[in-house]
């Protein structure tokens, strides 16, 4: 019998959150885009953030100010700028180089001064006709760019990378890789890597000196109020691995704020190949796809997966009558995230807190309940959880669905959603000794 077969319906009932009334402080709705955008939140694109205002509340509210603030999913480090504008030291892991890099210029304030003369500089090397400019010689950077943007981000790149102050070189990077979707024929409303030949890419030059001026009116902001309330110098690092070996001594860490990837739902490894082939993280976008927990494209094979959760085991096994290869990626995906519960589980402090930011969703039919699951494995680990917060997640801010019939990405609103979060949970648990 195929192991995925092997996952038994639990006989007692199990537990559900369903009827968690909404707390309706959390949905920040007088909230804009320009609010959510603040400081230097706004220098890049990022598929499933979290606002910075729920990331502000949870370190006020859970952690005292000497206190080290981690996120184990730190994606654009969301929580890190937030925790540096609250004056905790912080540390954060993801596996996405392309992240690191975003979160490396976003907890990072630079004179402005210094900016705008770097900026001239800069735009003084791009306004100099390139001689001898190194062109990426990659399939997928030519499937997905017209060969006068590919010219243009070569010389981009190539002036970037001569800048010689690591931060400044990491301010611009960061720019150069969120113009990169703009400037390719990538459709412009999918999140999946889908070619649009109609499409009129941007202007490469135009496009990154843009970028740039937006950014340096966010570092400007966030570098005059960390200055004001003497952070600048606070301590705030991130480092591209995996959540399962966070860089944190046993018992060092006060809180952890964290939103998990999602099972086979963004493809992180797919949204991020115009900047991870560009900047040379990887040449092989299917390889790339695997390091994520989560993605659909892990080579499983067919053993059994411990997911530490009664409710976990139900969801496998009404998954594995309607599909097997889904079952089992679920199966991991539990497996792998019991397993970043034990990991923040050793780095917490006693009596440390984990809030961890979980929507519910549904796959072939399924409801794949993520924040009951999360609960039973936080408990099996040592945690024993506090609160469990429902919160409504605001139309302007909802993420992205797969649509069940196209495939494509659209908004929760779509009725043929095939997942559903227009609510997420907040758990708030507490490590017992
Ligand atoms: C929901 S996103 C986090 C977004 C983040 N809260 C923010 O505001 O930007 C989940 C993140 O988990 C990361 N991830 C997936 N697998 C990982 C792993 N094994 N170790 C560390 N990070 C991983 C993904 O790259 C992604 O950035």
């Amino acid at each position: 019998m195929p192991a995925v077969l092997a996952y038994a319906q639990p006989e007692s009932s199990l537990l559900s959150f369903a009827d968690t009334p909404v707390t309706d402080s959390w949905a920040f709705r007088d909230k804009t885009r320009k609010d959510t955008a603040y400081i230097t939140h706004g220098y890049h694109r990022y598929p499933a953030k979290f606002i910075p205002q729920v990331a502000a509340r949870l370190v006020e509210t859970h952690s005292a100010p000497d206190d080290v603030v981690a996120d184990v999913f730190a994606g654009c480090g969301t929580t890190l700028v937030e925790a540096k504008m609250l004056g905790r030291k912080a540390l954060g892991t993801d596996i996405n180089p392309v992240a690191a890099m975003i979160t490396q210029a976003k907890i990072t304030p630079i004179n402005p001064a210094t900016v705008e003369i770097a900026h001239e500089q800069l735009a003084s090397a791009l306004d100099t006709p390139a001689l001898n400019t190194a062109m990426p010689d990659h399939e997928r950077i030519d499937y997905w760019f017209m060969p006068e943007q590919k010219r243009q981000l070569a010389h981009c790149l190539n002036a970037i990378q001569r800048v010689k102050h690591q931060n400044l070189r990491q301010f611009f990077l960061c720019a150069f890789s969120n113009i990169l979707k703009n400037c390719s024929i990538w459709a412009q409303k999918s999140n999946k890597p889908i070619r649009d030949y109609k499409k009129n890419p941007a202007h490469p030059i135009d496009a990154l000196h843009r970028q740039i001026k937006a950014m340096k009116r966010g570092n400007a902001e966030f570098y005059a109020r960390l200055q004001q309330e003497k952070y600048l110098d606070i301590p705030c690092t991130i480092d591209c691995r995996d959540a399962r070996a966070f860089p944190a001594q046993d018992s060092t860490v006060g809180l952890v704020v964290t939103s998990p990837p999602y099972v086979t739902s963004y493809e992180y490894g797919d949204l991020h190949q115009l900047a991870a082939l560009w900047l040379e993280h990887t040449d092989d976008v299917a390889q790339f796809r695997r390091l994520f927990i989560g993605s659909a494209y892990h080579k499983l094979t067919d053993e059994l997966y411990n997911p530490y959760s009664p409710q976990a085991q139900s969801i496998v096994c009404d998954l594995s009558t309607i599909s097997k290869k889904t079952a089992l990626s679920v199966a991991h995906y539990f497996s792998s995230m019991a397993n970043v519960f034990q990991e923040m589980h050793r780095m917490l402090k006693p009596k440390g807190k984990a809030c961890i930011v979980i929507g519910n969703t549904k796959l072939k039919g399924v409801p794949i309940r993520n924040a009951e699951v999360f609960a039973e494995q936080l408990d099996s680990q040592g945690f024993r959880l506090q609160d469990v917060i429902k919160r409504e997640i605001p139309s302007k801010n909802l993420p992205s669905v797969r649509n069940e019939q196209t495939g494509r990405f659209t908004k929760i609103t779509d009725k043929n959603q095939m997942m559903a979060y227009p609510t997420e949970y907040i758990l708030i648990a507490e490590k017992k000794t």
